[in-house]
């Protein structure tokens, strides 16, 4: 069982051919609303893959809460860890979408409702888990104490440092994976890749987009090359690559196989609108895999 620590947020996603700039307003083409937030996008592909996933969470008690954790429910995530507040609203992320690219407001709302005392709450369900999943969308006392509370029960957690900003070097001891992509990898190390690589062997796993990944292994550098693919909306390409991380990882897989096995379900992710909407099934990562070695 994996327990994914982490926000849930609705995306509120307006395509446009155009970013506006400062202080100019544009004409956009599409408005749409979709399940999102990092911690949920996580448990969702872990769950895709046929992944048994544990979220643990707060929303509001508003509409969107509602819809989010029924979307949840309706992928076979556990929501037995999902809280609701009732001053906050929920977390949303305002994203502008253009040309496969985007552009991403979080305002976290309830999912800084998320403290210690919910971990607390959680304990004999961390202690079941083969692995805990985090990122950087809740409170940093909440990782903290997650992290902790992980290492006194003896379970490995991946964490994937995205939003950067509150990623402290002492997290490294209580990590067994760190999964930044290039642009996070230099300003949580203040360090080139290859010497950051280097200083955390088989822990340090960097995402280099459509060119894959790569990690340390202690004598070298080793690229798992990404696959090709026609890019949609990138949106949800780190999770997807996460949730099969972790997924594969608890399948037993070895380390150059589960980042294969991730980059595969990520490159199909990228082929669909919506943080999840591209999130694949186990049997299509199989076939990707297989695709791309013939
Ligand atoms: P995002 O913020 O867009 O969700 P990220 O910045 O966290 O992603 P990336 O390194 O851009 O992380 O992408 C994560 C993984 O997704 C890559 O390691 C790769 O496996 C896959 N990926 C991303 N972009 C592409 C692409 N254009 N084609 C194929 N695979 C891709
Ligand atoms: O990683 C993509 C996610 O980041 C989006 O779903 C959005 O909610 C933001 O949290």
């Amino acid at each position: 069982m994996i327990t994914v620590v982490g926000s849930i947020n609705m995306d509120l996603v307006v395509q446009t051919d155009l970013f506006p700039k400062q202080g100019e307003t544009v004409l956009g083409q599409l408005f749409t609303t979709v399940p999102g937030g990092k911690g949920a996008n996580q448990a969702v592909a872990t769950a895709r893959l046929g992944g048994n996933v544990h979220m643990v969470a707060n929303v509001g008690n508003d509409g969107f809460g509602e819809e989010l954790i029924e979307n949840l429910i309706v992928n076979s995530v556990d929501v037995s860890g999902v809280t609701e507040s009732t001053e906050v609203a929920s977390g949303i992320a305002n994203i502008l979408l253009s040309d496969g690219d985007n552009r991403i407001i979080v305002v976290p709302g309830a999912n800084y409702e998320l403290t210690p005392a919910c971990i607390d709450e959680m304990k004999e369900t961390i202690k079941k888990s083969r692995l805990v999943l985090l990122q950087l969308e809740i409170p940093i006392p909440t990782i903290k104490h997650t992290l902790e509370i992980c290492a006194e029960l003896n379970v490995p957690v991946l964490l994937n440092p995205a939003p950067a900003g509150g990623f402290q070097k002492e997290f490294m001891t209580y990590l067994t994976y760190l999964t930044p992509n290039e642009t996070e990898c230099e300003q949580l190390f203040g360090l080139d890749m290859e010497a950051a690589l280097e200083s955390y062997p088989n822990q340090l796993i960097v995402t280099l987009g459509s060119a894959g990944a790569r990690y340390f292994d202690g004598k070298k550098h080793i690229i798992v090359e990404g696959f090709k693919t026609e890019v949609v909306d990138t949106t949800g390409a780190g999770d997807t690559f996460n949730g099969a991380f972790a997924y594969a990882i608890v399948e037993g897989f070895e380390l150059t196989e589960a980042v294969k096995f991730a980059n595969a379900a990520a490159s199909l992710s990228v082929e669909k609108f919506g943080a999840q909407g591209g999130m694949p099934a186990r049997a299509d990562v199989e076939l990707r895999l297989v695709s791309e070695r013939r």
